[in-house]
Protein backbone atom coordinates (compact mmCIF):
# COMPACT_ATOMS: atom_id res chain seq x y z
CA UNK A 1 0.00 0.00 0.00
CA UNK A 2 1.34 3.59 -1.00
CA UNK A 3 1.25 6.29 1.95
CA UNK A 4 1.27 9.66 0.35
CA UNK A 5 1.87 12.07 3.25
CA UNK A 6 1.86 15.88 1.40
CA UNK A 7 -0.33 17.64 -0.92
CA UNK A 8 1.71 16.60 -3.67
CA UNK A 9 1.35 13.52 -5.48
CA UNK A 10 0.78 12.69 -9.14
CA UNK A 11 -2.12 10.83 -9.19
CA UNK A 12 -2.61 10.33 -13.45
CA UNK A 13 0.17 7.73 -13.47
CA UNK A 14 -3.01 5.39 -11.72
CA UNK A 15 -5.97 5.01 -13.98
CA UNK A 16 -9.74 3.91 -13.15
CA UNK A 17 -9.04 5.14 -9.21
CA UNK A 18 -12.10 4.62 -7.19
CA UNK A 19 -12.28 6.87 -4.44
CA UNK A 20 -13.30 7.28 -0.72
CA UNK A 21 -12.79 10.26 1.44
CA UNK A 22 -12.63 10.17 5.34
CA UNK A 23 -11.82 12.19 8.01
CA UNK A 24 -10.10 9.26 9.46
CA UNK A 25 -10.63 6.94 12.56
CA UNK A 26 -11.97 4.69 10.63
CA UNK A 27 -14.66 1.91 11.33
CA UNK A 28 -16.86 -1.24 9.59
CA UNK A 29 -18.82 1.62 7.35
CA UNK A 30 -15.66 3.17 5.89
CA UNK A 31 -14.68 -0.55 5.24
CA UNK A 32 -17.76 -1.71 3.73
CA UNK A 33 -16.83 1.23 1.25
CA UNK A 34 -13.33 0.14 0.91
CA UNK A 35 -14.58 -3.37 -0.05
CA UNK A 36 -17.70 -1.82 -2.23
CA UNK A 37 -14.85 0.09 -4.26
CA UNK A 38 -12.32 -3.33 -4.31
CA UNK A 39 -14.98 -5.02 -6.33
CA UNK A 40 -15.22 -2.42 -8.78
CA UNK A 41 -11.74 -1.25 -9.37
CA UNK A 42 -8.47 -2.31 -9.28
CA UNK A 43 -6.75 0.77 -7.55
CA UNK A 44 -8.62 2.00 -4.42
CA UNK A 45 -7.65 5.30 -2.94
CA UNK A 46 -8.53 6.38 0.81
CA UNK A 47 -7.86 10.12 1.47
CA UNK A 48 -8.01 10.96 5.29
CA UNK A 49 -7.74 14.69 6.31
CA UNK A 50 -9.63 16.19 9.03
CA UNK A 51 -11.13 19.28 7.52
CA UNK A 52 -11.36 21.88 9.21
CA UNK A 53 -13.58 23.81 6.74
CA UNK A 54 -16.49 21.70 7.61
CA UNK A 55 -16.40 22.22 11.48
CA UNK A 56 -18.71 24.98 13.18
CA UNK A 57 -17.60 24.41 16.62
CA UNK A 58 -13.84 24.49 17.22
CA UNK A 59 -14.25 22.13 20.21
CA UNK A 60 -15.90 19.39 17.76
CA UNK A 61 -12.74 19.93 15.78
CA UNK A 62 -10.20 19.95 18.23
CA UNK A 63 -12.01 16.73 19.98
CA UNK A 64 -12.26 14.83 16.35
CA UNK A 65 -11.31 11.34 16.89
CA UNK A 66 -7.72 10.81 15.72
CA UNK A 67 -6.05 6.95 15.31
CA UNK A 68 -4.22 7.28 12.03
CA UNK A 69 -1.27 4.42 12.04
CA UNK A 70 -4.19 2.09 13.41
CA UNK A 71 -6.09 3.63 10.44
CA UNK A 72 -3.27 2.35 7.99
CA UNK A 73 -3.25 -0.95 9.52
CA UNK A 74 -6.61 -1.31 8.78
CA UNK A 75 -6.05 -0.12 5.17
CA UNK A 76 -3.60 -2.04 4.39
CA UNK A 77 -5.62 -5.28 5.44
CA UNK A 78 -8.56 -4.40 3.57
CA UNK A 79 -6.94 -4.18 0.41
CA UNK A 80 -6.54 -0.50 0.28
CA UNK A 81 -4.41 0.70 -2.37
CA UNK A 82 -3.25 4.33 -1.65
CA UNK A 83 -3.85 6.53 1.16
CA UNK A 84 -4.03 10.31 0.60
CA UNK A 85 -2.98 12.08 3.96
CA UNK A 86 -2.88 15.56 2.63
CA UNK A 87 -1.42 18.21 4.50
CA UNK A 88 -2.53 21.64 5.06
CA UNK A 89 -1.34 23.01 1.91
CA UNK A 90 -4.46 21.68 0.34
CA UNK A 91 -6.63 24.62 1.97
CA UNK A 92 -4.11 26.96 0.38
CA UNK A 93 -6.04 29.00 -2.41
CA UNK A 94 -9.15 26.76 -2.13
CA UNK A 95 -12.08 27.21 -4.55
CA UNK A 96 -15.05 27.67 -2.19
CA UNK A 97 -17.88 25.88 -3.11
CA UNK A 98 -21.27 26.84 -2.19
CA UNK A 99 -23.67 24.17 -1.77
CA UNK A 100 -27.10 24.00 -3.27
CA UNK A 101 -30.33 25.25 -1.19
CA UNK A 102 -30.23 21.37 -0.20
CA UNK A 103 -27.87 22.22 2.43
CA UNK A 104 -29.95 24.98 4.17
CA UNK A 105 -32.75 22.25 5.88
CA UNK A 106 -32.18 19.41 8.36
CA UNK A 107 -28.53 18.67 9.10
CA UNK A 108 -27.38 22.15 7.43
CA UNK A 109 -29.72 24.30 9.35
CA UNK A 110 -28.00 23.80 12.64
CA UNK A 111 -24.03 23.62 11.12
CA UNK A 112 -24.63 26.90 8.71
CA UNK A 113 -21.47 26.10 6.40
CA UNK A 114 -20.92 23.00 6.96
CA UNK A 115 -22.15 21.45 3.54
CA UNK A 116 -20.11 24.17 1.63
CA UNK A 117 -17.03 23.00 3.71
CA UNK A 118 -17.96 19.51 3.02
CA UNK A 119 -17.92 20.93 -1.02
CA UNK A 120 -15.04 22.82 -0.72
CA UNK A 121 -12.66 20.04 -0.25
CA UNK A 122 -14.78 17.10 -1.57
CA UNK A 123 -14.38 19.22 -5.07
CA UNK A 124 -10.58 19.65 -4.31
CA UNK A 125 -9.66 16.04 -3.40
CA UNK A 126 -11.61 15.29 -6.65
CA UNK A 127 -9.80 17.55 -8.77
CA UNK A 128 -5.93 16.05 -7.33
CA UNK A 129 -7.28 12.38 -7.36
CA UNK A 130 -9.37 12.58 -10.65
CA UNK A 131 -11.45 9.40 -9.57
CA UNK A 132 -13.41 7.70 -11.77
CA UNK A 133 -15.81 6.46 -9.18
CA UNK A 134 -16.52 7.55 -5.30
CA UNK A 135 -18.27 5.77 -2.65
CA UNK A 136 -19.83 7.71 0.09
CA UNK A 137 -21.87 6.19 2.70
CA UNK A 138 -25.83 7.14 3.17
CA UNK A 139 -25.90 7.37 6.75
CA UNK A 140 -24.82 11.09 5.71
CA UNK A 141 -27.82 11.14 3.08
CA UNK A 142 -28.02 14.94 2.83
CA UNK A 143 -24.22 15.23 2.52
CA UNK A 144 -24.22 12.07 -0.26
CA UNK A 145 -27.24 14.09 -2.18
CA UNK A 146 -25.10 17.12 -2.28
CA UNK A 147 -21.75 15.16 -3.35
CA UNK A 148 -23.76 13.02 -5.62
CA UNK A 149 -25.77 16.60 -7.48
CA UNK A 150 -22.70 18.59 -7.68
CA UNK A 151 -20.36 16.08 -9.33
CA UNK A 152 -23.53 15.33 -11.85
CA UNK A 153 -23.12 19.13 -12.74
CA UNK A 154 -19.17 19.33 -12.28
CA UNK A 155 -18.03 15.57 -12.93
CA UNK A 156 -20.26 14.19 -15.10
CA UNK A 157 -17.89 11.36 -15.79
CA UNK A 158 -17.14 10.24 -12.30
CA UNK A 159 -19.50 8.07 -10.47
CA UNK A 160 -20.87 8.35 -6.92
CA UNK A 161 -22.47 5.10 -5.32
CA UNK A 162 -24.36 5.48 -1.82
CA UNK A 163 -23.34 2.78 0.64
CA UNK A 164 -26.02 1.64 3.15
CA UNK A 165 -25.14 2.24 6.99
CA UNK A 166 -23.49 0.00 9.31
CA UNK A 167 -24.57 -0.38 12.87
CA UNK A 168 -23.92 -1.91 15.79
CA UNK A 169 -25.57 -4.76 17.40
CA UNK A 170 -28.22 -2.13 19.04
CA UNK A 171 -28.61 -0.65 15.76
CA UNK A 172 -26.35 2.34 16.50
CA UNK A 173 -25.32 3.64 13.18
CA UNK A 174 -21.27 2.90 12.81
CA UNK A 175 -19.67 6.76 13.21
CA UNK A 176 -16.24 8.14 14.02
CA UNK A 177 -17.76 10.46 16.74
CA UNK A 178 -19.39 7.54 18.62
CA UNK A 179 -15.83 7.32 20.16
CA UNK A 180 -16.35 9.99 22.10
CA UNK A 181 -19.32 8.34 24.22
CA UNK A 182 -18.40 6.46 26.96
CA UNK A 183 -20.42 2.69 27.50
CA UNK A 184 -23.14 3.94 28.69
CA UNK A 185 -24.02 7.12 26.09
CA UNK A 186 -23.67 4.14 23.20
CA UNK A 187 -25.94 1.97 24.62
CA UNK A 188 -28.77 5.28 25.16
CA UNK A 189 -27.72 6.33 21.87
CA UNK A 190 -29.53 2.90 20.24
CA UNK A 191 -32.55 4.53 21.32
CA UNK A 192 -32.31 6.85 18.10
CA UNK A 193 -32.57 3.96 15.63
CA UNK A 194 -35.75 2.49 17.66
CA UNK A 195 -37.76 6.03 17.42
CA UNK A 196 -36.77 6.43 13.57
CA UNK A 197 -37.52 2.50 13.46
CA UNK A 198 -40.79 3.18 14.98
CA UNK A 199 -41.82 6.07 12.96
CA UNK A 200 -40.78 4.02 9.83
CA UNK A 201 -43.12 1.45 10.89
CA UNK A 202 -45.84 3.08 12.36
CA UNK A 203 -46.30 5.54 9.79
CA UNK A 204 -49.72 6.15 8.22
CA UNK A 205 -50.76 9.23 5.90
CA UNK A 206 -51.85 11.01 8.62
CA UNK A 207 -50.11 10.18 11.98
CA UNK A 208 -46.42 11.82 11.15
CA UNK A 209 -46.57 15.12 13.44
CA UNK A 210 -48.11 12.18 15.99
CA UNK A 211 -45.35 10.20 15.98
CA UNK A 212 -42.63 12.67 15.44
CA UNK A 213 -43.94 14.26 18.68
CA UNK A 214 -43.85 11.07 20.55
CA UNK A 215 -40.26 9.71 19.37
CA UNK A 216 -39.28 13.63 20.09
CA UNK A 217 -40.81 13.46 23.71
CA UNK A 218 -39.59 9.71 24.11
CA UNK A 219 -35.70 11.01 23.28
CA UNK A 220 -36.24 14.16 25.32
CA UNK A 221 -36.86 12.24 28.39
CA UNK A 222 -33.84 10.19 28.21
CA UNK A 223 -31.94 13.34 27.80
CA UNK A 224 -31.70 13.65 24.36
CA UNK A 225 -30.95 17.28 23.15
CA UNK A 226 -32.40 16.93 19.36
CA UNK A 227 -31.15 19.44 16.60
CA UNK A 228 -33.83 18.05 14.72
CA UNK A 229 -36.19 14.95 14.17
CA UNK A 230 -37.59 14.81 10.41
CA UNK A 231 -38.97 11.87 8.27
CA UNK A 232 -38.32 13.22 4.36
CA UNK A 233 -39.04 11.45 1.21
CA UNK A 234 -35.32 12.05 0.20
CA UNK A 235 -36.07 12.35 -3.64
CA UNK A 236 -32.77 13.63 -5.38
CA UNK A 237 -33.04 15.40 -8.56
CA UNK A 238 -30.35 12.39 -9.83
CA UNK A 239 -30.75 9.02 -9.87
CA UNK A 240 -29.55 7.51 -6.58
CA UNK A 241 -27.60 4.55 -6.86
CA UNK A 242 -27.59 2.52 -4.34
CA UNK A 243 -25.27 -0.76 -3.41
CA UNK A 244 -26.69 -2.86 -0.30
O1 LIG B 1 -18.12 12.22 5.58
C1 LIG B 1 -16.98 12.64 5.89
O2 LIG B 1 -16.21 11.97 6.58
C2 LIG B 1 -16.54 14.01 5.40
O3 LIG B 1 -17.62 14.90 5.37
C3 LIG B 1 -15.81 13.98 4.05
C4 LIG B 1 -16.74 13.49 2.94
C5 LIG B 1 -14.60 13.08 4.15
C6 LIG B 1 -15.34 15.40 3.67
O4 LIG B 1 -14.42 15.89 4.58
Amino acid sequence: MIVVRSTEYSFSKHSDIAFIATMGNLHDGHLALVKNAKSKSNFVVVSIFINPLQFNDPEDLNNYPKSLEVDLEILELAGCDLVFIPDNAILINLEPIKAQDLSNTLCGKSRPGHFDGVLTIVNRLFEIIDPKIAYFGLKDYQQYLLIKNYAALYYPNLMIIGCSTERNKSGLALSSRNNLLNDDQVKLAANIYIELNSIKTNYTLNNLNLLKDKATKNLQELGFKIDYLEAVDALSPVTDTYIN
